[in-house]
């Protein structure tokens, strides 16, 4: 079609015709009138938390704390679910309930938030980023294996975007080489692995309430693990251990320095009414996701977000990958003109952990470089452009996510999305 000959609908907005979506979509809002009326109940109580920094029976938190703790524990399926007042104190706590020791190196994706790497370092060890897979987005097994040293301690799963990593890779991996496995399902609450929920098939695992999670409670973490051991160390990290140890007669005091990571009474009443509702946030989501992905089938030089067999995909993000030989445009330019349409919630880029100045300089704790400018660090740890060439590759040139979480997205939003991204490759000729 000739550009004068199209109507104003059909030309693009950028070229000055008229934006396929008018008005911003609903926000995701996921509180309702239980979790305003459990916070208040909490209020009125008076406790907003029970939490105790000693050995007493107060240690494990107040009577929402512990049945929230319950109800987790029976939803996951799991021996043991313990709270958090963010899934980056969750992450911090599982290092160091691990029992990773300084210089040890733990291997991570670099196509996670920060958290899942400096959680690592807080510990004084070394975060080593092994590649991803395109699929899935998460830890390449085979890039796993081709980073571990003999000191390698564990490695970090990130299920990032709502899908699982490929557990039971990483677990062959693990037991080969004696080391543990993480979890940070921070994004994928809810998603299936080969029957068991993501996050559950580590060491320790767990999941993030913060705002734009798939349930929240403001902020908050909760983590998850079916290790007797692993789980009492985890409580202890939370709450000041090592002012715990002595009275409860622990033996193993190895990082038992303990934190405030205590959730609240009012997060964990949330938290309750939040999980009661959790299925049928997912379940929307997935059916958002299904009539997006039919909706956009027909395009060319675009690929999908995959579920793997025997998974289930919770969408906290679209991810899609542009062929952009294909296409023959840039990913800026196809964002551009998507964003113009009034598409929200679209980003070209992800994260590559590595290339952030703290690991490029090698500055974390101080001037000096410590960790790796120290005798704890084993060896030179390299963190240049080059060694995670897939996850580099997609942050520069082919990944475009939609931000599931941010919105509502009902049936006329999603149908308003697959009109804006049609629109747009019926116009492609344009963009060159
Ligand atoms: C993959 C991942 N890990 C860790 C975190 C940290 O969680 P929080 O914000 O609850 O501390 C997030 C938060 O978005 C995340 O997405």
């Amino acid at each position: 079609m000739n550009k004068n000959s199209r109507n104003k609908k059909g030309q693009l907005v950028i070229n000055g015709g008229e934006k396929v979506i008018q008005k911003p979509f609903e926000r995701y809002q996921s509180i309702g009138k239980e979790e305003v009326e459990a916070a208040k109940s909490v209020i009125e109580s008076g406790v907003l938390s029970k939490f105790l920094g000693c050995w007493h029976e107060d240690f494990y938190g107040g009577p929402k704390v512990r049945e929230f703790e319950e109800l987790c524990k029976d939803y996951f399926d799991v021996k043991h679910a313990i709270t958090v007042n963010s899934w980056t104190s969750g992450l911090i706590a599982a290092v160091g309930a691990i029992g990773i020791e300084p210089g040890d190196e733990v291997i991570v994706s670099p196509w996670t938030m920060c958290a899942s790497a400096t959680a690592i370092l807080h510990w004084n060890a070394i975060p080593v980023f092994a590649d991803i897979e395109t699929e899935t987005f998460c830890l390449d097994p085979e890039s796993v294996r081709a980073n571990i040293t003999s000191n390698t301690k564990a490695i970090m799963a990130v299920d990032i975007g709502g899908h699982s990593a490929n557990m039971t890779k990483l677990n062959a991996i693990a037991e080969e080489y004696s080391l543990k496995i993480i979890s940070d399902t921070a994004q994928a609450p809810g998603a299936l692995y080969k029957g068991k929920y993501a996050g559950t098939l580590a060491d320790v695992g767990g999941y993030s309430l913060n705002y734009h999670k798939h349930i929240h409670t403001g902020e908050g973490g909760i983590l998850v693990t079916n290790d007797d051991d692993i789980a009492e160390r985890l409580r202890l990290i939370r709450n000041h251990a090592e002012a715990v140890v002595g009275d409860k007669g622990v033996e193993d005091i190895s990082n038992m320095i303990g934190h405030n990571f205590r959730l609240g009474e009012i997060e964990c009443a949330i938290g309750i009414e939040q999980l009661k509702k959790m299925k049928g946030f997912i379940d929307s989501r997935q059916n958002a996701a299904k009539r997006l992905s039919k909706g956009l089938s027909s395009l060319k030089g675009i690929r999908l977000p995959i579920t793997q067999d025997d998974c289930t995909h919770v969408y906290y993000i679209y991810k899609m990958i542009l062929d952009i030989k294909t296409l023959g445009v840039s990913k800026e330019r196809i964002f551009e003109a998507l964003i113009a349409e009034g598409v929200e919630g679209l980003s070209t880029k992800y994260t590559n952990l590595h290339l952030l100045p703290m690991y490029q300089n090698k500055i974390a704790y101080g001037k000096k470089g410590f960790p790796w400018n120290s005798d704890i660090c084993k060896r030179e740890v390299d963190y240049s452009k080059g060694i995670c060439p897939v996850a580099e590759e997609l942050n520069d040139y082919s990944y475009l996510g939609f931000l599931m979480c941010l919105h509502k997205l009902d049936n006329e939003e999603v149908d308003l999305l697959i009109e804006a991204f049609h629109k747009v490759w019926d116009n492609m000729e344009d963009l060159k």
